[in-house]
Formats: structure tokens, C-alpha cells, sequence
């Protein structure tokens, strides 16, 4: 599978990392945001997130049976949606740099994810396409042609939600924003970074009493002409509809699809445009393709016995402050206090990190803790099994300097009380997806990510997103080198250093 080869030929090596190893050309950094200079800026109202439900948890149903037709979302809604999914939290300047940090966490701060809207029935806006700017919180409009507009649900699928629904979040990502620094492996941080920003539109969405799903199977290259996006350059990732949930609606207009790998031309990195451009979809001729090839996935279950088995906790403490509250505050944490991290702290995290299965694809990854510093746990390697909220140790001892070793050394790692290490099992994707699942699993495991931030933040731990490692230490660590298996994120945990 290309999936396979593009991760074999992104991991870290130490060879590799001495090989690249140089400054980086700073006056190439491709800016963060998309210019539309031609076009008028429509101001959004200042996002006001008091009108939600701030003690909103990580919970909600993966199944979105439709949505209500009637419903006409509110400037005040679409203004606190759009920031708590991408707006900018946070100023950080330094010697001639400044980074406007985003409510979602970046790679190198680099924000290669860039967020559209289809603008279905939102009261004072026409109906169109629109690029979100959130350096001043405001839209652009990008298409306004109805007649190419009203094909978009027949080229997406499960399109009746975009019929249906009052607003769909269209995520995009531009390759060359990451690429510019991290080469080929950044398309591994695209996906990624897609996953946390959904993940917050997901949770804004909820705190409205709105439903939300998510939808990465679309005819690629229909949609990227319709946003204007530059081929090669840039990619549509992901639909989000969102609106009130029809309990009652059945889903329509389901559309089927089938490969239809593209060569890409462009300035990232040909290793990025040949795994993105393999994975294109187009409307399948065929409706039976799709069903024919759908398997029924076995989800592995890791229980032998309950020897190597730790009960976690139930009953989880009440957030401090809700999910969204703690958007605004989220950043990524570094220094960590030294006092350990307790036994139900880390299952509530473990929890909310599984609570919501949002993506096509999840059903293949699992997730490990290595324990460094976690009351009533021995230091070792476990694997959350969701279902029974159980840990089964599939290695005991202390391994921190081995994981910091194989995260490049960084502290970050070294002085964590536990990381989260989200690990994809490629034999568990539908064969139907093909390249493209990569995305999928890509985007949970960004989404997982995601959860475990806001969840960490909101009880006031800190958290941080590591996908720099060496890949085949990672395997090694977790005794999984030559199962197929790959490690496609960590997130480090812990109490955060009193400053
Ligand atoms: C996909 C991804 C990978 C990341 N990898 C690392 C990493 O390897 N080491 C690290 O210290 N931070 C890492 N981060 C954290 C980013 O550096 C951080 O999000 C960014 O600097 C913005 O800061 P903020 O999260 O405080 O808003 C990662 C974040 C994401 C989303």
C-alpha cells in the first residue's frame, strides 16, 4: 500500500535527522493565511461563547440520522463556532517573529489547516462559499455561483446533510504552509492538525445543541475547483454540516464513489502530492462499488486474562471548567510539575480521548499509555481498552529514558507523568477506502489529540501534541516493530509546573 510507503520513507532516523540537519530558511516561510484581496470582508460579531453550555463534555453520538430543514443559524452562533474551531487565543512575539495562536494547536505553529464555510442558511449572510480569516474574525466570500454551488451535495457523500443542514465547516489544508519545514513527513501534521480543529468545530457546535458530523469521502478534485484552491498546493479534507439533529430524517442522497488517482504538479513535496493526489476520489458509475468491497471489521480487543489488568476508575471527577471554556485558554504545555498525575485524572482523559468515534477510520487505531508518573499505576506500557475502561499492561518497567530517546529527545517527553500514543493498525481499515483511509486515521488520531488537550485543560493538566519521533524506536518501545502497526501521534500529559 503507498500508506505503508509514505510512512516508511517519513520516519525519523537518526541518520536522517543529521543528514537535514541546517537552519531554516525563514524569508521562504510561506504565510499562515490565505489572501483574497479583491474581495470584501464581511465582519463576524465578537464571538461571545456565554450563551453555550460551557460544562459540555467530550460525549455525543457518532450518528447523525439528519437535520432539521427549518432551522437558520445566527451571525452570534456562526462568529462562536468559527472561533472556537480556529479563532486566535494568543499572541506570542519574538525577536522578529509573531505567531497568532490559534484555539487549535499547530506544528511549528505553522496552521496549514484553513477553514471555509458553505453558508446554507445563516441569517444576513447570502447563501455561498466563504473562507474564514480568523486574523481579524471575519468571512470572504469565495464562490457565490449557484449553479456550481447547488452540485456540491452530489459530489460529496452522504450530501443530503449538506442539503439539510443550515452551515457546513469545509476544512482544507495548504501542504507547502508544513512542508516548508517538516518536508515530507508534513503531510502526516496536516492531517493531524484537520483532526484538532474538527474536533473543537465539533464540541462548538455541541455547546449550541447542535449536531455536527463528519464527512471526508467527496470528489476531490470538483471540490478544490470550487473553493479556488491551488492544486497541488492545497486539498479539501473535510465536510462538517452542522444544525439542529432530525431524529426523525433518514439519510438521502447517498453518493458513491470510487478511486480516481490524480498526479499532482506543485511546490510541496513529491512524496505529499503522490500520497494525497492517489487517494482522489470520483462519483462512482457503479452504486454497488462501495458495498461490495465493505468488510466487516473485527475490532481487536486486547484481553488475556486479568493479570496485567488495571479497572480504571468510573466515576470521573467533574471538570473544573467546561470543554469550551477551557478552548480559550488551551496552549501547549512544556514544563511540568514533578508531582505524579492520579490513577483517575489519566482515565478521564483516556475516556474523553475515545468517547466520540467522529471519523471513518477510527475503528483502526488503538491507544497506548506509557506510564511514567502515575499514582497506582506501575511504570510501563498499557493499552486503553475503551469498551470495559480498562488498562492491559503489555510492559512493565520504567521506560522514560528510552521514550524520550525515541521523541528526539525532547523534555517535553522526558518529564511527562504519561504520554497518550495513538497507534494505527492499517489491517483494520475497510480495503473500500483504500489510500485515502490514511487521511481518516490521520485526522482521529488529530481529533483524539484534540480531545485530550481540552480535556487536560479543563482540569487545569497540561498537555502537548508530539508527532516528532523516531518511528521505529516508538515501535520498538510499544513491541510492535514488524506488526504493521504505525504510531501516528502521541500527546504528553501531566500536572503543569506552577509558574
Ligand atoms: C500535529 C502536532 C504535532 C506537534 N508536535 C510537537 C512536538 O513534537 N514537540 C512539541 O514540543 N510540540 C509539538 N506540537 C505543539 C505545537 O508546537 C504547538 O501547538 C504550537 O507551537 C502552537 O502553540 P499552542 O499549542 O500553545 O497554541 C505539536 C502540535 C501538533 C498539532
Amino acid at each position: 500500500m503507498l500508506a505503508e510507503y509514505y510512512q516508511d520513507e517519513t520516519k525519523h532516523t537518526h541518520a536522517k535527522l543529521l543528514k537535514n540537519a541546517g537552519g531554516l530558511d525563514w524569508d521562504a516561510k510561506p504565510p499562515c493565511f490565505k489572501e483574497y484581496p479583491a474581495v470584501t470582508a464581511i465582519s463576524l460579531p465578537e464571538p461571545d461563547l456565554s450563551p453555550c453550555k460551557i460544562d459540555q463534555t467530550a460525549d455525543s453520538s457518532a450518528v447523525c440520522p439528519g437535520f432539521k430543514t427549518s432551522t437558520v443559524l445566527n451571525p452570534d452562533e456562526l462568529s462562536a463556532i468559527l472561533f472556537v474551531a480556529y479563532g486566535i487565543t494568543s499572541r506570542l512575539s519574538l525577536p522578529q517573529r509573531e505567531y497568532l495562536l490559534r484555539a487549535a494547536p499547530s506544528a511549528g505553529a505553522l496552521y496549514p489547516t484553513n477553514v471555509y464555510i458553505y453558508a446554507h442558511r445563516v441569517a444576513d449572510l447570502k447563501v455561498g462559499l466563504y473562507y474564514y480569516d480568523p486574523r481579524d474574525h471575519t468571512l470572504r466570500q469565495v464562490s457565490s455561483d449557484s449553479a456550481e454551488i447547488s452540485h456540491l451535495p452530489e459530489t460529496v457523500a452522504a450530501g443530503g446533510f449538506i442539503e439539510q443542514a443550515p452551515l457546513t465547516i469545509i476544512l482544507t489544508t495548504s501542504f507547502y504552509r508544513c512542508a516548508w519545514k517538516y518536508k515530507e513527513r508534513a503531510y502526516r501534521y496536516c492531517c493531524l492538525d484537520i483532526g484538532h480543529v474538527a474536533e473543537n468545530a465539533r464540541l462548538a457546535a455541541s455547546a449550541f445543541d447542535f449536531g455536527s458530523t463528519c464527512i471526508a469521502r467527496f470528489e476531490d478534485g470538483f471540490v478544490n475547483r470550487l473553493l479556488d484552491l491551488e492544486e497541488g498546493e492545497e486539498g479539501t479534507m473535510l465536510f462538517m454540516p452542522i444544525g439542529q439533529i432530525d431524529e426523525a430524517a433518514s439519510r438521502r442522497n447517498e453518493v458513491h464513489f470510487q478511486p480516481a488517482p490524480t498526479e499532482l504538479d506543485g511546490k510541496s513535496s513529491p512524496l505529499i502530492l503522490l500520497m494525497h493526489g492517489h487517494a482522489y476520489l470520483s462519483r462512482a458509475d457503479n452504486k454497488s462499488f462501495i458495498e461490495q468491497q465493505r468488510k466487516e471489521i473485527e475490532a481487536k480487543v486486547h484481553k488475556d486474562g486479568l493479570e496485567n489488568t488495571v479497572i480504571l476508575p468510573n466515576s470521573l471527577p467533574n471538570d473544573k471548567e467546561g470543554l469550551l471554556a477551557a478552548v480559550k485558554r488551551r496552549r501547549s504545555t512544556r514544563n511540568w510539575d514533578t508531582a505524579s498525575l492520579s490513577l483517575a485524572a489519566l482515565a478521564k482523559r483516556l475516556h474523553h480521548a475515545r468517547s466520540h468515534k467522529g471519523m471513518e477510520g477510527c475503528d483502526a487505531i488503538d491507544l497506548y499509555v506509557i506510564a511514567h508518573d502515575v499514582e497506582g499505576l506501575p511504570p510501563g506500557v498499557y493499552v486503553y481498552d475503551d469498551q470495559s475502561n480498562l488498562l492491559q499492561l503489555t510492559k512493565a518497567g520504567e521506560i522514560r529514558a528510552a521514550t524520550y530517546a525515541a521523541c528526539l529527545f525532547q523534555d517535553v517527553v522526558g518529564n511527562a507523568a504519561a504520554i497518550a500514543v495513538i497507534v494505527v493498525d492499517p489491517s483494520r481499515i475497510p480495503e473500500a477506502d483504500g489510500e485515502r483511509a490514511y487521511r481518516y486515521s490521520a485526522m482521529e488520531a488529530g481529533a483524539i489529540g484534540e480531545r485530550i488537550y481540552l480535556s487536560c485543560e479543563a482540569d487545569d493538566l497540561g498537555a502537548c501534541g508530539v508527532a516528532a519521533f523516531f518511528d521505529d524506536e516508538m515501535l520498538d518501545i510499544l513491541d510492535l516493530r514488524d506488526s504493521g502497526h504505525f504510531v501516528s501521534y502521541l500527546v504528553a500529559m501531566g500536572r503543569k509546573a506552577k509558574s
